[in-house]
Parts: structure tokens; C-alpha cells; sequence
């Protein structure tokens, strides 16, 4: 095959733009922010705080945020939703309880599934008043504005999510909040306050955030998502063929994040790893992978490496599939919590396309292919599942029919179009892919 030499930006990661934009808008003045992702997901968030009266304005592909100062919000019609977003719900509702007035926070139907309990007795424990709505534990959720005292709080789940909602809650409270993790897990947060220039002291052991007096104006650039990278690396990676060379520029190195390209490069992927600068204190870099290696199967395990790659167990399953020899993934427990129970539903997928991969307690272990189609699939609500889908179909002789996967929106809208441009590098490795044609084939 021809060699071909693809160069790509990922689109704006996720978790640092949906921290930007609520830092900016505690802020006094007005921030630009760059590099930011627009999906659904972040759409939500946006939405949220021009709910609050936070204004936002675009400028090409930025935005503009008007700050309101720690506690300006104020919303028109008392609630919020957050569509799909899990993160952006428990930092808002975190931002929520110390403002002044009553609010409600609600989601979409997967939100309402995603446990809100350990955040809300956290929250509570600060002095912040939360009732729920309906079922104990879920979305929806009243919240009536309160001063918030600084506490000292031990997680008990190993989520970057707590402690983010916790560092945002600690930004409104009275005194110091102390937070002991269980495990260190995505820490943009921590990152993003150390470049605002807060009072931050990361131990070791805890965190402790003193609260500033008032935020300032920012601007800020978000690197691209690795997440987001990582199922078109894993897509080269899978390919046996050489010739084909992909590489990631601009994109979050941060190693809270980057598991992922440490366990190819373990299974013999071809990948080459460049840190290149930080970007608002996170590492960027470029990633470049190329195909033609015989992968072979490994073994992941340790709290914070499985955190490291906690989106990408679902990618990670479908590469494992095409290596030598058996992989297990152990440790990662807090699959359960993500849009699905990814280690079921990934389990779910692998297994329609023919690998009989299976559940262990708090992991999987993933046989060796090959995979075959089933003809169709409908992927549940789950844009990673969803990503996953369309790049094992695309390593399938036959074609596969796949419902529901524009869900991809939520983290990657435009993947379908990126997706394609590797797809085709891929046909010409005489792989049969499956494509927007086959789309419009079935009146998808
Ligand atoms: C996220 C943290 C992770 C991750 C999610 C985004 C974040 O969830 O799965 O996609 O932005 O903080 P947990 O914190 O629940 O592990």
C-alpha cells in the first residue's frame, strides 16, 4: 500500500474545557478561551451558565466568558440541565450550594442513573443545602444557596470528578478545605488553580485549597483531547498492514491521562511519544503511531494507572482483541460509573462481534480475535461504546449496520468525518470498511 502520512489536531479536551469555562465564570472580568471542545456535552455546561447569567459570546471558534465574580449566579428560571454531563452536574451543583438563591439541577436519563450521593454528603457536610427530588441518591436535586464552610474530607471513590467538585465548592467556602484522595485520578483542576495562581498545596498525601478573595480574568487555551485521540491511535494501532503513519498534534500529554499510550506501547504498538511545551499548565505534545506491528496481550492493574485510562478501557478491549495472547484489565472498579457500566457494555460489544471476552471482579479479560460481524448492532447511549463500535466494524470482512451511533456528539462530533479519513488510508490496506455510504445505504 502507499505510504500515508496523516496529521491531525483532536478536538479540545473534554474535562479542562468544562473546568475553563466554570472557572472563568467566577471570575471578575472577561476570559477568552481557546482550543475549546464543542460537543454536546460542553454545549450543556455553556448553557447552564447562561442560565446562571454568566454571558458568552463566540468569537470564531473561542469563546467569551463574563465572569460574575464567586457569587454571581443567578438563574432566570431556577434550573439547570445538564444534558449527558456527569462532570459538569456535580461541579455545578457544587458551584450552586454556596451561591444565593434556589436552584435545581437535573439531567438527561443517563444522568439520572450516575450516583450523586458521595458528592452531595461532601457538599452537605460543608453547610450546603440539597434535596432530592425524587429517588434518594439521583438527579434531580434542589439546592437553596448557603455560606460554605472549609472542611476537611476524605473521597471514598476513586473519581477526579469528586475532588474537582470539592476544589470548585472550597472556592466559595469561608476557610481552607482539606481533601485527602483515595487516589489520584485526572488532576486539570489542581493544574488549572495552580495557573490562576491559588493558594494550593498538593502534599502528597492531600490537598489543600485556601480560598482566594476573587478570581481574575484569564485567558486560556485548551490542548486536545487524548481521550479523543486515543480511539483513532488505537485504530492504527489495530492495522497490521504497514504504510500507514498517523500523527496527534497539540494534544494533552498530561500523565494523569495518558495510560492509554503507555499500554500500546507495551502490547508493541509503533508509537512515539513527544512532550513539546505546556499549554495552562498542562503538557502538550505530539503522538505519532504507525501501523504494521504484531501486538501481543498484557496486563493492567494499579488504582491510578487503570484512572489514567479510565475512557480508554473500552478502546483499549478492542485493540487488546487483535494482539497475541490474552489481556487483563483489573482495578477498575469505577467502570460502573460512567454513561454505562463500561466494563458490561464493553464486555456486551466485544462479544457481539464474535470475542468472547468476560467480567472479572472489578475488570476484564479479552481473548484474541478475530472479529466477525454481526450484521447489526445498536450501541446503547455511550459515545465511547458508540466509537468503539464503528472501529472494530471497520476491521470486519463483512459490513455492519450500527444504530445509534451519532451519541458519538457527546465527547466527538466530528469523528465520523475523521474517522473516514483513516478509514480510507485503512481501505487501501484491503481492509473493507464500513462508512457514511453504508450509512445512507439503510436509511441511518
Ligand atoms: C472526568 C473524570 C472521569 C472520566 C470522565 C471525565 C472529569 O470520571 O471518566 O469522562 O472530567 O473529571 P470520574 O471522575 O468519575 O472517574
Amino acid at each position: 500500500m502507499p505510504h500515508e502520512n496523516i496529521i491531525w489536531r483532536p478536538p479540545g479536551d473534554k474535562s479542562i474545557s468544562q473546568r475553563a469555562t466554570f472557572l472563568t465564570s467566577l471570575a471578575e472580568g472577561t476570559s477568552r478561551i481557546s482550543g475549546l471542545l464543542w460537543s454536546e456535552d460542553t454545549i450543556n455546561n455553556l448553557k447552564s451558565l447562561k442560565q446562571s447569567g454568566v454571558q458568552i459570546k463566540t468569537v470564531g471558534e473561542d469563546v467569551l466568558i463574563s465572569g460574575v465574580g464567586k457569587y454571581g449566579y443567578h438563574t432566570g428560571n431556577k434550573s439547570v440541565n445538564l444534558g449527558n454531563s456527569a462532570t459538569s452536574s456535580r461541579i455545578m451543583l457544587a458551584l450552586l450550594c454556596g451561591q444565593r438563591g434556589c436552584f435545581r439541577v437535573d439531567g438527561n436519563q443517563v444522568l439520572r442513573r450516575r450516583p450523586m450521593s458521595w458528592i452531595v454528603e461532601s457538599l452537605r457536610d460543608m453547610g450546603a443545602k440539597i434535596e432530592w427530588e425524587g429517588e434518594t441518591g439521583y438527579l434531580p436535586v434542589d439546592v437553596t444557596g448557603a455560606l460554605l464552610k472549609g472542611r476537611h474530607h476524605r473521597i471514598r471513590v476513586s473519581s477526579a470528578q469528586a475532588v474537582s467538585a470539592l476544589l470548585f465548592a472550597a472556592l466559595l467556602a469561608d476557610n481552607p478545605t482539606r481533601i485527602y484522595r483515595k487516589t489520584k485520578a485526572r488532576d486539570h483542576t489542581e493544574r488549572l488553580f495552580n495557573y490562576f495562581g491559588f493558594n494550593l498545596v498538593d502534599t502528597g498525601d492531600y490537598l489543600e485549597l485556601t480560598p482566594p478573595n476573587k478570581i481574575l480574568a484569564l485567558d486560556l487555551s485548551v490542548p486536545g483531547d487524548v481521550s479523543s485521540a486515543a480511539f483513532l491511535v488505537g485504530l492504527v494501532a489495530m492495522q497490521r498492514n504497514p504504510g500507514l503513519s498517523l500523527t496527534v498534534k497539540d494534544v494533552n500529554l498530561n500523565p494523569t491521562r495518558t495510560g492509554f499510550l503507555d499500554v500500546i506501547r507495551r502490547m508493541g504498538a509503533d508509537i512515539d511519544v513527544l512532550e513539546q511545551g505546556t499549554v495552562c499548565g498542562e503538557p502538550i505534545g505530539k503522538v505519532v503511531i504507525r501501523s504494521g506491528r504484531k501486538l501481543k496481550g498484557v496486563t493492567i492493574a494499579g488504582d491510578a494507572f487503570v484512572q489514567s485510562m479510565i475512557d480508554e478501557i473500552p478502546i483499549i478491549a478492542a485493540v487488546a482483541a487483535t494482539a497475541e495472547g490474552e489481556t487483563v484489565i483489573l482495578d477498575a472498579h469505577e467502570l460502573a460509573d460512567k454513561d454505562t457500566d463500561r466494563a458490561f457494555t464493553t464486555i456486551e460489544l466485544l462479544r457481539q462481534f464474535g470475542i468472547s471476552a468476560r467480567s472479572i471482579d472489578g475488570g476484564l479479560i479479552i481473548p484474541p480475535g478475530p472479529f466477525s460481524s454481526p450484521g447489526t448492532v445498536t450501541v446503547p447511549n455511550d459515545h465511547r461504546i458508540a466509537m468503539v463500535a464503528m472501529i472494530i466494524a471497520s476491521c470486519c470482512a463483512q459490513e455492519t449496520i450500527i444504530h445509534n451511533w451519532d451519541v458519538v456528539r457527546v465527547s466527538f462530533p466530528g469523528f465520523l468525518d475523521e474517522f473516514n479519513r483513516i478509514g480510507h488510508a485503512v481501505a487501501d490496506s484491503e481492509l473493507k470498511l464500513w462508512g457514511p455510504h453504508s450509512l445512507e445505504e439503510v436509511g441511518v
